[in-house]
């Protein structure tokens, strides 16, 4: 029996002719002995009707017995419902299909769990992923799948018509541990040696570059052995794709058209561009974080100088040491309850806050633990400044820039999340605030290791004017590096590159200070590369999962990969990690060394 339709697509106009369909069963029901089968597949559903009482005996023996989710094939007649049975809520609604032959591929046993939208995401998350193939089955879990491929198809059609090539780069590379921790891979024929998987193809898309490819893109897995979260996986997929002979304003026109073009082709939806752009520096003044969610207000001020002398201790002497006093008025949170306020503090403490001081003005007054220490001015500079009213709430953090910004940062969104759930905040599901983050530092001194890591990666160009400054002030450097944030998410970031030798040798050695030998085993190949002719070159590479996963509307990045893994780690589906032989570890000339602590 070959299928001639699927189940989303007869209408009334094929009343009367002989189709076949073939899917799952998601529900049957037995109406006086006459089945009702609501028939599925991959595109919709159909009212399928069998009545077993005719006299073909091998017809009612296939549909006796049958269960929800078990695959059948079907041929029959379509016929009109009439009237008061006609479904406006299935496009298929008008029509049934008068069943003449049944094919049984399957009985399925009685699923886990429920497959319905609603009951199913009640279900434990490990279930749904033990059983991923019956979650997928799930109607916004199979819109998510192909919302994903619509995206890809949009960015594979943009770049094409923009001249780029998809080049595909290994995924057993080489050990260079900058940045997130490695997966290691034995070589089985070279003993005692690894290859790493890639946390990136950076590497090889410069060399792309060197090559003479001039726009290269692929759609790249890449793996960091981080500690998982909603919007981080171990294993995750970047759209990756680099450019020669650009400069950053031409990398932002041609991010932002294929912004456009995937927002246009997956939800129909007209992105203005150019999107606006911050220095790294605003971003964290204003929003206390590098990704700001510019969707709300409620931004950071700065009370330094206001507090500089002030006789309450705790401003003055963190001025006085170099630190900051900032402060974040939070509108209508006056009457936060106790468990709320603590939570808060909780949430600054673990970000390595003193405390959260704070004045709520209720009732017209400043009810407030430290208010009491301010003078008549520094009260004055507080109110003209933040034009406190009644209902306010202000949050204080005084601390090393770095801190204090990070604190309110995250205070921001607890304020953000509280609003929203008492219903005085409401952000609409279809806003997309994209945002340029820009002039990151080149690079930021790491205290415990006593020298300069790269901010991003040591391959980012230093912004022209500042070069002088790297023998002088590295910490001023400004590096050629761009992030594109959404809604407050990182969704991509890139740079224009170093090309020269001389340069990144500089880099490297000098400031960096990453030791010679060190620099020629995992970074000559590419220093001798740049001798035989390097263009200026520059990219950027979006997390493919996170932009699909704002796209769908959902909140954690699992919900937008097909098989993910869970917060340990785990594919619960196929049971990985798992352990391996004897024999398989000899070959690799490995041995384990496990402890009982460490099962
Ligand atoms: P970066 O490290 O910023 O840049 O990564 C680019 C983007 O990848 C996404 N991303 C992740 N998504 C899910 N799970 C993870 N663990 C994870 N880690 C990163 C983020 C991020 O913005 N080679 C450079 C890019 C370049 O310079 O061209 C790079 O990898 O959305
Ligand atoms: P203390 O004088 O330490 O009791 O602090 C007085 C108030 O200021 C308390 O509400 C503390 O939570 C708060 N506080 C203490 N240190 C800081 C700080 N560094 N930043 C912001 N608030 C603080």
């Amino acid at each position: 029996m070959k299928r001639t339709h699927h189940c989303g697509q007869l209408r009334s106009s094929d009343v009367g002719t002989e189709v076949s369909l073939a899917g799952w069963i998601d529900s049957i029901r037995d109406h006086g002995g006459i089945l009702f089968i609501d028939l599925r597949d991959r595109e919709g559903l159909t009212q399928v009707k069998a009545n077993p009482h005719s006299d073909d005996a091998v017809f009612n023996q296939a549909v006796h017995g049958l269960k929800d989710e078990s695959v059948i094939s079907i041929s029959g007649i379509v016929v009109s419902r009439d009237g008061d049975n006609v479904n406006p809520a299935l496009p298929t609604g008008e029509i049934e299909v008068d069943t003449r032959q049944v094919v049984v591929h399957n009985i399925a046993e009685t699923p886990p769990f429920p497959i319905d939208d609603i009951k199913g995401d009640r279900v434990h998350e490990d279930l749904r992923l033990k059983y991923r193939y019956l979650d997928l089955r799930r109607d916004k879990m199979r819109k998510v799948i192909k919302l994903r491929h619509e995206a890809t198809r949009s960015i594979r059609a943009y770049l094409d018509e923009e001249g780029f090539y998809d080049v595909e780069t290994p995924t057993l590379f080489k050990s260079t541990p900058e940045g997130a921790r490695e997966y290691l891979v034995p070589s089985r024929i070279q003993p005692g040696h690894f290859y790493a998987l890639p946390q990136s193809p950076q590497q090889f898309k410069q060399m792309l570059m060197v090559s003479g490819i001039e726009r290269y893109y692929q759609i790249a897995r890449c793996y960091r052995d981080e500690d998982l979260r909603a919007d981080r996986q171990m294993e995750f997929t970047q759209l990756d794709l680099e450019v020669s002979f650009v400069d950053r304003e031409e990398m932002y026109s041609l991010v932002e058209g294929l912004m456009k073009r995937i927002w246009k082709d997956t939800l129909g939806v007209e992105m203005a561009t150019p999107f606006p752009r911050i220095s790294f520096q605003e971003a964290k003044n204003r929003y206390g974080v590098d990704k700001p969610d510019t969707r709300f207000g409620i931004e950071i001020s700065d009370f330094s100088e206001t507090f500089a002398s002030s006789s309450f201790k705790v401003f003055s002497s963190t001025v006085k040491s170099g630190g900051v006093v900032k402060a974040l008025k939070a509108p209508v949170l006056a009457d936060i309850t106790q468990g709320e306020l603590k939570h808060l503090e909780e949430v600054a403490k673990s970000l390595g806050a003193k405390g959260l001081a704070f004045i709520k003005i209720e009732g017209g007054e400043w009810k407030s633990p430290i208010v009491k220490f301010f003078s008549d001015s520094e009260k004055a500079a507080l109110q003209e400044s933040l034009e406190l009213e009644e209902g306010d709430i202000v949050f204080f953090a005084a601390s090393q820039w770095e801190e204090a910004c990070s604190i309110l940062g995250r205070i921001r969104l607890e304020c953000a999340e509280l609003l929203k759930k008492r219903g005085q905040l409401e952000i609409s599901p279809d806003r997309y605030d994209f945002l340029w983050v820009v002039d990151f530092p080149l690079m930021t001194y790491e205290e415990d290791q006593g020298r300069y890591v790269a901010s991003h990666h040591p391959f980012t160009a230093p912004v022209e004017k500042d070069h002088e400054l790297l023998d002088t002030d590295p910490r001023r450097v400004r590096g050629q590096h761009y992030d594109l944030v959404l809604n407050g998410v990182e969704l991509g970031g890139g740079s224009i590159r170093i090309h020269q030798t001389e340069l990144q040798k500089k880099i490297f050695e000098d400031v960096l200070e990453i030791p010679k030998d060190v620099v020629e085993t995992r970074f000559g190949y590419m220093l001798e590369a740049f001798r035989y002719g390097a263009p200026p070159h520059g990219g950027i590479a979006f997390g493919l999962d996170r932009l699909v996963m704002i796209l769908a509307g959902v909140s954690s990045i699992r919900e937008v990969i097909a098989f993910p893994k869970t917060q340990k780690g785990q594919c619960l589906m196929t049971e990985s990690p798992s352990q391996v032989s004897e024999k398989q570890l000899r070959e690799l000339h490995i041995e384990c060394l496990i402890t009982e602590d460490d099962d």
